[in-house]
């Protein structure tokens, strides 16, 4: 599939989605909001894709919204068309995936970042939500996802100043699974991504999937969850498997891989 404004190819069984307008660091337009979400939602049906990476360049993950074209619009335009209520079904995806940044990941970039499942960086790595600098506010997440991962003290510094984090303040504060040198973070993040592949798929999915739910309701509702998970597992062939090739002392053979 060619898109205008990102690259997505398969490494494998890892789709690898890349920004894909340099020109503006990225910046985030109705295009490309609409191509990232076709292109996860056809991984998500694709029984060849085990995992997803969303990256950038070296310079940007991506700057953000785009701001030329919010210019112009006004309050009923952009209520009237849910403006940013697409980049909803991002999270809503089933499948992991990955954010692999490199540069600014500012604005709506941070937050695409934060609706991953995790978020692997470079040392180049600057994540901030400018916004307040534009009389507006974060609108895909900033104020409370941003909040849960590093909590409420530098959420609320860096939304009401704009302040940028360095990919080392942001591994310390949480924001980021783990720093890589700038010119290893694709291949690593391809690599953890194959990795996640490589299990079963009904595993990656439930283990997502109440990983997710532990930000939205209770620990005992959480863990009631999660064990109810664990034992629908039990009837998976890949249950079977995964236990057998332990005893057998080889790797496993998923099935649905
Ligand atoms: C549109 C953008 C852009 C953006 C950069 N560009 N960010 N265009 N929207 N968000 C464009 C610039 O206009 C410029 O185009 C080109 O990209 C290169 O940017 P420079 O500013 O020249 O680069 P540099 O000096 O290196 O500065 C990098 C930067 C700065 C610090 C990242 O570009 C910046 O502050 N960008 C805006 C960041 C921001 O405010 N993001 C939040 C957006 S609001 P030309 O044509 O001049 O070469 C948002 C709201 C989300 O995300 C709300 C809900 C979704």
């Amino acid at each position: 599939m060619t898109y205008e404004t990102i690259l997505a190819e398969h490494r494998g069984r890892v789709l690898l989605i890349t920004l894909n307008r340099p020109e503006v660091l990225n910046a985030l337009n109705a295009t490309m909001a609409g191509e990232i979400v076709e292109a996860l939602v056809a991984a998500e049906i694709d029984d060849a894709i085990g995992c997803i990476v969303i990256t950038g360049s070296d310079k940007a993950f991506a700057a953000g919204a785009d701001i030329k074209e919010m210019q112009p619009k006004g309050f009923a335009e952009v209520y009237v068309a849910d403006q940013f209520g697409l980049w909803d079904r991002v999270p809503m995806l089933r499948k992991p995936v990955i954010a692999a940044v490199s540069g600014y990941a500012l604005g709506g970039g941070c937050e695409l970042a934060m609706m991953c499942d995790f978020i692997l960086c470079s040392d180049t790595a600057r994540f901030g939500q400018p916004e307040v600098k534009l009389g507006i506010m974060p609108g895909m997440g900033g104020t409370q996802r941003l909040t849960r991962l590093v909590g409420q003290a530098k959420a609320m510094e860096m939304n009401l100043t704009g302040r940028m984090m360095t990919a080392e303040e942001a591994e310390r504060a949480g924001l980021v699974s783990r720093v890589v040198p700038s010119a290893e973070l694709l291949d690593e993040a391809l690599k953890v991504a194959e990795t996640i592949a490589g299990m079963s798929l009904p595993s990656t999915m439930s283990i997502r999937d109440a990983t997710r739910r532990s930000q939205e309701i209770s620990l005992a509702e959480g863990v009631r969850y999660e064990r109810r998970l664990l034992q629908a597992l039990f009837g998976t062939d890949d249950k079977a498997e995964g236990m057998i090739a332990f005893i057998e002392k080889r790797k496993p053979v998923f099935k649905h891989r």
